[in-house]
């Protein structure tokens, strides 16, 4: 089985110690951020959606690098995910969805034919470059290097890491086959199994679609691609290979190939996460059911990987809490390439402090491998 390889051109931030970690490379202590750390939970995004719909914010960059830069800084972590949303290249490629509170996103016409897949377009990324110009600002925004945090960091200071991100083709195809959330899969899983090759087509617009807003997201000055596959866990080992792993490795591969580090992420994932390690994703983020000890044996050592505290565990006490951050730092055992993030997203509800707290942990527990 192949193992991931360092991407073309090395990344220029390895002055970041998110940068490093996702290379391998060694680190002061381990990095930390959150999935979904710019969300509903935290009240300075709670006052700017009072004002704004969810994809006005998307579509203005100045507001998009606002509520990314604030989370980034309240919470103290070492990256930024900009803020945008998977669904964004539905637009441009020709079909309209809205967020119906409630029920999550909805697509008013769902893709459901070979015809269907046909008429959609690839040729209109630029219409997505609002989240380029966010990024921009963003890493306007970071540019200073933060100072050393003490006598093993990096004494020229450490780069903020800027993520940006995109769906992969099935958790993206899902939406555009279904309509929405889904329990079951039917409409998509019959579209992968059906003869006709509408799965093929669709997926390989997919791809040529999240490659160009990968590349404009690099371009703009974000350090890392994530690849969100937050619901591949519905598929068997056998229907993900057969149906989603080439076309989701083909994406990786061009990623890659702009130079940046990809983290490849799903929910629900065990089974699949030999698998995974084939797109060759330079970090695999584990969802918080498996151990990250099992989870790191089942991708391999040449692979880096990123969690996986369970989200629902900021609600427990202090105590609680902090001991389930130094199991996960003990079990990843000094090992380059660990990433320390949550199982899957923040959700509503969930107390501000104790993400701050679950930062300032890891940058207390957070192994050092050796001196930078
Ligand atoms: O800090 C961040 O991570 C925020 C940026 C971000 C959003 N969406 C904004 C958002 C990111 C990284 C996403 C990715 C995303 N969007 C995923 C993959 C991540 C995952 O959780 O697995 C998915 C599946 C989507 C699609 C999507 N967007 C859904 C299913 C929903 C509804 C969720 C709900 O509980 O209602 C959204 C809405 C959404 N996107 C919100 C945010 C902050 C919350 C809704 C709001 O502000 O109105």
């Amino acid at each position: 089985m192949s193992q991931a390889s360092t991407p073309s051109v090395i990344a220029t931030s390895a002055s970041s110690r998110f940068v490093r970690a996702c290379l391998r490379q060694p680190v002061d202590r381990t990095p930390v951020w959150f999935l979904r750390q710019a969300g509903r939970y935290m009240p300075e995004y709670m006052a700017v959606r009072r004002h704004h719909s969810l994809l006005d914010i998307c579509r203005t960059p100045d507001i998009a690098a606002e509520v990314t830069i604030t989370a980034a800084e309240r919470l103290g972590v070492d990256a930024a995910i900009i803020f945008a949303d998977l669904l964004l290249p539905l637009t441009p490629m020709g079909l309209d969805f809205d967020f119906v509170a409630g029920e999550g996103p909805v697509v008013n016409t769902p893709v459901r034919t070979l015809e269907q897949v046909q008429a959609l377009r690839t040729d209109r990324a630029e219409d997505l470059t609002y989240v380029a110009r966010a990024i921009e600002k963003v890493a306007a925004h970071f540019s200073a290097p933060r100072p050393p945090e003490g006598p093993l960091s990096d004494p020229t200071g450490d780069q903020l890491g800027i993520i940006g991100f995109c769906g992969a083709p099935f958790t993206l195809a899902s939406y555009m086959i279904e309509g929405g959330s889904s329990r079951n899969y039917i409409h998509a899983k019959q579209m992968m199994y059906a003869t006709d090759g509408a799965w093929q087509l669709l997926t390989e617009k997919l791809v040529t679609m999240l490659t160009a807003f990968a590349q404009q997201q690099v371009d703009a000055g974000a350090d890392v691609i994530q690849v969100f596959d937050s619901w591949a866990g519905a598929l068997s080992v056998d229907d993900y290979r057969q149906y989603c792993l080439a076309p989701t490795t083909e994406l990786v591969r061009r990623i890659r190939a702009m130079g940046v580090p990809v983290i490849y992420f799903g929910v629900d994932t065990a089974s699949l996460l030999p698998t995974f390690r084939e797109t060759e994703a330079d970090v695999i983020g584990l969802d918080w059911r498996i151990p990250l000890e099992e989870g790191w044996r089942a991708v391999g050592p040449g692979t880096g990987v990123q969690g996986n505290l369970d989200p629902i565990t900021l609600f427990a006490p202090e105590d609680v809490l902090e001991a389930r951050v130094k199991e996960i730092l003990r079990q990843a055992n000094n090992r380059p390439g660990h990433i320390f993030n949550l199982g899957h997203g923040i959700v509503p509800e969930t107390p501000v402090q104790a993400v701050i707290n679950v930062a300032n942990w890891v940058k207390q527990h957070g192994t050092i491998y050796t001196t930078p």
